[in-house]
């Protein structure tokens, strides 16, 4: 069995800025990874959403999220990275939101699929019920689509991702914490052929705060359909040797014929 370093995760520190800088170029190589002036006004604007996951033994950074809270109704639902993160300086952090914004979650290649994101998510979900807000929204760049943008359009991509008939490596793990998909917006990230700059515009809701008119508000098509139970067969029940399916749901229910034996 593989043994797994115990992860912790802690807010951020201006000491952790070079191990974050490192992670981003190591999880998108050939873009532009976070820059010290960014980490840095994050954690002036908003240092409680500022989150690294660490390894307990080694205190190496292996993953963060980089969250601020907005004023949703300030934004339209196609509002793309750059604006609803102020270029990536949060600078339009608005602690009179409701919505904690979730700009990054990433984790090291070489450590994921190892519950990393998850923890980072439970930490995220833990702020949001300490700070009593309503949500959380994201966009979760559609990282599959791109493969198959001449077969499909975005939105039956997603739908074919939440009904598990396909395997998004973002939307899947986001899907996982329990996201619910509200719309599929187009140049949402510049430069990310992987996604062709579509994105799902996901949300969680806080169940402490939300109430029903949260929940009906969604857009339905993207729910996850429930698999209809098998209708019973009515007349299963009644076939055996003594029966026949006669066709058309029909049974014939009298017994065979006995064999006559002729003397
Ligand atoms: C997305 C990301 C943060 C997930 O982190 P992670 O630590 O690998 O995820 P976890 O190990 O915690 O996985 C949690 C669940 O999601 C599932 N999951 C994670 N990555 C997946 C993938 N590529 N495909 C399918 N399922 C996946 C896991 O199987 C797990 O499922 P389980 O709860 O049923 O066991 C990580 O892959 C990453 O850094 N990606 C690149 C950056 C990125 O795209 N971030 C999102 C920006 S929108």
């Amino acid at each position: 069995m593989i043994e797994r370093a115990p992860i912790r995760v802690r807010p951020t520190r201006s000491a952790d800025f070079p191990a974050i800088i490192a992670l981003s170029q190591a999880v998108y190589p050939g873009g532009t990874p976070w820059s010290e002036r960014q980490l840095a006004s994050h954690l002036h604007a908003f240092p409680d959403g500022q989150l690294v996951a660490e390894d307990e033994r080694t205190g190496q950074v292996v993953g963060m999220a980089a969250s601020l809270v907005v004023l949703w109704d300030d934004y339209d639902i196609d509002m793309n990275w750059r604006d609803m993160t102020d270029h990536g300086m949060f600078t339009n952090h608005d602690p009179e939101g409701h919505t904690l914004y979730g700009a990054e979650v990433m984790v090291d290649p070489s450590r994921q699929r190892q519950g990393i994101g998850r923890a980072l998510y439970a930490a995220r979900r833990e702020l949001v019920r300490g700070l009593k807000l309503l949500r959380i929204r994201a966009g979760a760049r559609l990282r599959g689509y791109g493969a198959l943008a001449d077969r499909m359009s975005p939105e039956d991509y997603v739908l074919d991702v939440v009904n598990g008939r396909l395997t998004d490596p973002t939307l899947t793990f986001q899907l996982k914490q329990r996201f619910r998909v509200l719309a599929v917006v187009s140049d949402y990230l510049r430069h990310d052929p992987a996604s062709r700059g579509y994105a799902a515009v996901i949300e969680w809701l806080n169940h402490d705060v939300a109430r029903r008119k949260h929940y009906a508000g969604r857009d339905s098509r993207f729910l996850p359909r429930k698999p209809k139970p098998a209708a019973p067969d009515k007349h299963r029940w009644r076939l055996s040797a003594w029966h026949r399916p006669l066709g058309h749901g029909l049974v014939e229910t009298r017994p065979p014929p006995r064999h006559e034996h002729r003397s």
